[in-house]
């Protein structure tokens, strides 16, 4: 019913880490949901062996298709109410195919330079390709991951007002992800960050989970301007 894509170019932004997070949170509103790793580094994959071989319930069910997914994402999309997609850096080909059937494309971006300059060809390229998407336009959606602590930090408020300037119209999701050790410790046992109860990762918890909410209200809204239309 939704396909939700996790792709930027930059390696290491957090695609599968939001992937993951996403699809085991997303079967909290008791949806049917599906992970697909479209990478051959295997994140999300590994964070399906780890929860099985923890016995971590509930069972998320990840498939792992590396060639030519587009097919068999559109099936599964017809099965599950959510397909989750994680793509890999630089999988430029999965890019083009998948940007034709999102209906939500989350693009974690850090804040360094060269994450902001591959975030603005991302944009770019969208731009380009925006007429290939059923409803006219790629519903592209920036979330800021890795944000430095401090609270008197302004790196993500340069960040976006360089976004602002440099790519017209684009959607910058309000909430963002701050650098946060327990998005590690969610790694290492296979845990969504919505499944870490200890105090330590209640902020992880609570910044994903506006940006959870916030994904949510954009596919509604995107979904009943579809419907007017
Ligand atoms: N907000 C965060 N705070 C702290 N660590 C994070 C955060 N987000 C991701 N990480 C860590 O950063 C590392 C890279 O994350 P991840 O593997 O999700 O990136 P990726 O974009 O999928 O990488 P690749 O391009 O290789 O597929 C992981 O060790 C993950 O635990
Ligand atoms: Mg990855």
């Amino acid at each position: 019913m939704t396909i939700v894509v996790i792709g930027h170019p930059k390696g290491g932004v957090g695609k599968s880490t939001v992937a993951t997070s996403y699809a085991r949170r997303a079967m909290d509103e008791a949806l049917s949901v599906v992970l697909v790793d479209t990478d051959s580094t295997s994140s999300s994959a590994n964070f399906g062996a780890i929860r099985a071989h923890l016995g971590t319930t509930p069972h998320v069910q990840v498939v792992q298709i590396i060639d030519a997914p587009t097919r068999s994402i559109i099936d599964l999309n017809e099965k599950y109410d959510v397909v989750v997609v994680d793509i890999g850096a630089r999988d430029y080909s999965k890019v083009t195919e998948l940007a034709r059937i999102a209906d939500l494309w989350v693009a974690p971006t850090q804040l360094g330079q060269n994450d902001m300059a591959a975030t603005v060809l991302l944009y770019e390229a969208f731009q380009h390709a925006n007429h290939s998407h059923i409803r006219g336009r790629i519903p592209i959606g920036i979330l800021f991951n890795k944000v430095p602590g401090p609270w008197n930090s302004t790196e993500e408020q340069d960040a976006r007002e360089f976004l602002n300037q440099e790519c017209p119209g684009i959607h910058l999701f309000n909430a963002s992800l701050k650098e946060r050790k327990a998005w590690r410790d969610a790694g290492r046992i296979g845990s969504g960050i919505s499944e870490m109860t200890q105090s330590t990762a209640a902020k992880a918890r609570d910044e994903f989970e506006a940006f959870f909410q916030e994904s949510m209200a954009l596919m509604q809204s995107a979904a009943k301007k579809a419907i007017k239309k």
